[in-house]
């Protein structure tokens, strides 16, 4: 397999757009195509100040080095969640954004959910009705909780975070098996800040293949954890990317398009009517972010509920 651009040696094709390309040529085209979804889809420009949440992992470290080296600036933030797990998954990940930020002169906001909470994510889940179950859902809880304050506090025009296809593709299959209209209303590579208090937040490797933002982060040498989070073992979400990268295998593309009808379909006024009643928001009196309880946000009230 050739480069399509320079004839030399592949290092990569990709089925679902007929294109292979060599290592230099893919290591350009993909921050050429990321800078065009950011402007196609309006997420945010130069001058903006950029915080990307950083887990570690292949994709937000390739995102992070994608935006530098797109000249956008972009600092960013990594959540110590105090998942061990007998390996150090939480210290390893944290291992890895230092470094990359070490190496290219960036600056890493770090937020220790023990040091500034009390407990970690997994204590906090024992502290909770379900406290048997996996961490999962109080951990999304916790980050996004997070994310959003950080942002908020420092000024940050927009929060951006590494999902790709594969992770949208999942989450909108669940969505649309379930019929979940309202949630698919506000899926999307850009979510508005739409109350103050909230930060706009942006994916802007939604439209990259897991194989895609794999690679480049491979071909740019960066250092990633190659471990999945140890909860994550039996997710849902795993299992519906197993059953998309079979629909892909037969259709390359299949994912692709999926997706990309799926927002056109919902621009065209799908789901419309499933907009959820505009309920006014309260303002959490602990942490001051917008919430739909009456005084304290569910986050807040988790961390209480954990303080002896
Ligand atoms: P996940 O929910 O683990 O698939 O992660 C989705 C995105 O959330 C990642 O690409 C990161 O941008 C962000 N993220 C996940 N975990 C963390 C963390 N511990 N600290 C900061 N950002 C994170
Ligand atoms: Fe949060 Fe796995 S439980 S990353
Ligand atoms: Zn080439
Ligand atoms: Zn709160």
């Amino acid at each position: 397999m050739k480069c399509r651009k320079c004839g030399a040696k592949a290092a990569i094709n990709m089925r679902q757009h007929k294109l292979a390309l060599c290592k230099q040529h893919y290591l350009e085209w993909i921050p050429t195509q990321t800078q065009r979804f950011i402007e196609e889809h309006h997420m945010f420009s130069p001058e903006d100040r950029i915080l990307v949440a950083v887990s570690g992992g292949k994709d937000s470290l390739a995102l992070w080095d994608i935006l530098t080296r797109l000249g956008y600036q972009a600092d960013g933030l990594y959540i110590g969640l105090g998942i061990d797990s007998g390996f150090g998954y939480s210290d390893k990940s944290l291992h890895f954004c230092q470094k990359y930020a070490e190496d290219h002169r960036l600056s890493l906001i770090v937020v220790d959910v023990k040091d500034a909470y009390g407990s970690t994510i997994p204590q906090l889940n024992e502290k909770t009705p379900r406290g048997k179950d996996k961490p999962c859902a109080v951990c999304g809880l916790s980050k996004r909780n997070i994310m959003n304050r950080v942002a908020r506090d420092g000024d940050y025009d927009v929060l951006v975070t590494g999902h790709n296809l594969d992770d949208e593709a999942a989450v909108l299959f669940g969505n649309t098996l379930n019929w979940l209209g309202s949630y698919l209303l506000r899926q999307g590579p850009v979510l508005e800040a739409d109350h103050p208090g909230l930060v706009r937040k942006a994916k802007p490797l939604f439209r990259f293949y897991e194989r895609e933002t794999t690679a480049y982060a491979l071909l740019r040498g960066i250092e990633y954890i190659y471990d999945e989070c140890p909860h994550a073992e039996g997710a849902k979400s795993i299992y519906y990317k197993e059953v998309l990268n079979q629909l892909e295998r037969n259709r390359p593309g299949t994912k692709l398009i999926f997706y990309l009808n799926f927002l056109k379909a919902k621009e065209g006024g799908l789901f419309a009517e499933q907009a959820p009643e505009t309920d006014p928001l309260n303002t959490c009196l602990t942490c001051g972010q917008p919430t739909s309880s009456p005084e304290q946000c569910a986050f807040c009230r988790l961390v209480e509920r954990s303080t002896p």
